[in-house]
């Protein structure tokens, strides 16, 4: 394997010489541990020539918009705006219950906010920015023609949800991707040298579309964001706790759009079923759904039903990948 420290200080003198003095560069985070390690690398690169934005599309999980600005701001002191787009997101899924439509919308809308975010840096800095940072993996990249050896090489396609497509045209951004030779294992050591927490570093992957993909069906019916949201801390607090979060590729609740009848107390409910996912994995393109202990499970269940209000039935997804996805959606 390589020496991260050399890969890392390389990088940076790479970024140094590639990005002029005046330059301005701009990246979107999503919270995950690629785009967060990608936007470090350049910032010691660049400083605050780098502006990173984070959108809230409405879709995430219970306290996410608070927790990883957190880690940006006090951990990384990341230059990073935070954008609430709730209403913007929500507004337009009200009433779309086609997955692949839904996906559409969300890509659209993100990349709108995008947009805006990149105008307004214009404006602020009175340059248009010149460079795009991407968390892009090696495995992301296509091999066109390997060379004989060990060497990797670099040649490759954009990966359709990548949101690069469909960025401000009038912007002639140019890529930097500090992380495009690297695998997951290398990227998570090059953060842990730049002091980005362990726990940060660990996160399982968590899609672009957010909750929209746990919803079956239309996002903004009823309460189901709020009540997915418990469910899924309470699940992955729990697993967290008996100290298996490392084991399992991802772990998540699903929201089920059915209802139930329950007993509660001497009442009689009739309330939401939630899902319990949790798989493990290589690279997501296979998965293996993951044993819990039967003990595990019954404590979950019972605190879901006891502190989620609406929910009277917890099931458990015992299916692999194929023939079902890891997501619902
Ligand atoms: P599936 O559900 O296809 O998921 O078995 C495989 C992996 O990809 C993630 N995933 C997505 N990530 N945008 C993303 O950024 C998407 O639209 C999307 N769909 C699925 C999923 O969480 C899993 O890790």
């Amino acid at each position: 394997g390589w020496n991260m420290e050399d890969v890392l200080e390389e990088e940076i003198k790479v970024i140094k010489a590639l990005v002029g003095p005046e330059d301005h560069v701009i990246c979107a985070l999503s919270g995950g541990v690629d785009s967060t390690v990608a936007a470090t690398v350049v910032h010691k690169a660049i400083g605050d020539r780098l502006h990173c934005v984070f959108v809230d599309n409405g879709l995430l999980r219970y306290k996410e918009r608070e927790r990883v600005m957190a880690t940006f701001e006090s951990d990384l002191h990341l230059p990073v705006t935070c954008v609430d787009a709730t209403e913007e997101f929500l507004s337009k899924l009200k009433g779309v219950t086609e997955p692949e439509m839904k996906r559409k919308i969300i890509g659209k809308e993100f990349i709108n906010i995008f947009d805006i975010f990149a105008h307004d840096l214009e404006k602020k800095v009175g340059k248009k920015p010149a460079y795009l940072v991407q968390g892009t993996l090696y495995p992301d990249v296509i091999e066109s023609c390997p060379p004989p050896g060990s060497g990797r090489t670099h040649s490759h396609t954009i990966k359709s949800h990548h949101n690069v497509g469909g960025l401000p045209k009038d912007m002639k951004l140019k890529l930097i991707e500090p992380l495009k030779l690297l695998f997951k294992d290398e990227v998570r050591a090059m953060g842990k040298i730049m002091n980005i927490p362990v726990a940060f570093l660990r996160r399982h992957p968590f899609p672009g579309p957010g909750l929209a993909v746990r919803i079956p069906g239309d996002v903004t019916a009823g309460n189901s964001l709020d009540i997915l949201r418990q469910v899924d801390e309470i699940f992955i607090q729990s697993i967290k706790d008996a100290g298996i979060y490392d084991e399992i590729w991802q772990a998540f609740a699903v929201f089920l759009p059915v209802k139930t009848v329950g007993v509660q107390g001497d009442q009689r409910t009739h309330s939401h079923a939630v899902a319990l996912r949790a798989v493990t994995s290589q690279d997501g393109m296979t998965a293996d759904w993951y044993y819990f202990d039967f003990k595990f499970l019954d404590d979950v269940s019972r605190k879901i039903c006891n502190s989620v209000r609406g929910v009277n039935r917890v099931l458990l997804d015992i299916t692999s990948k194929p023939p079902s996805t890891i997501e619902w959606e």
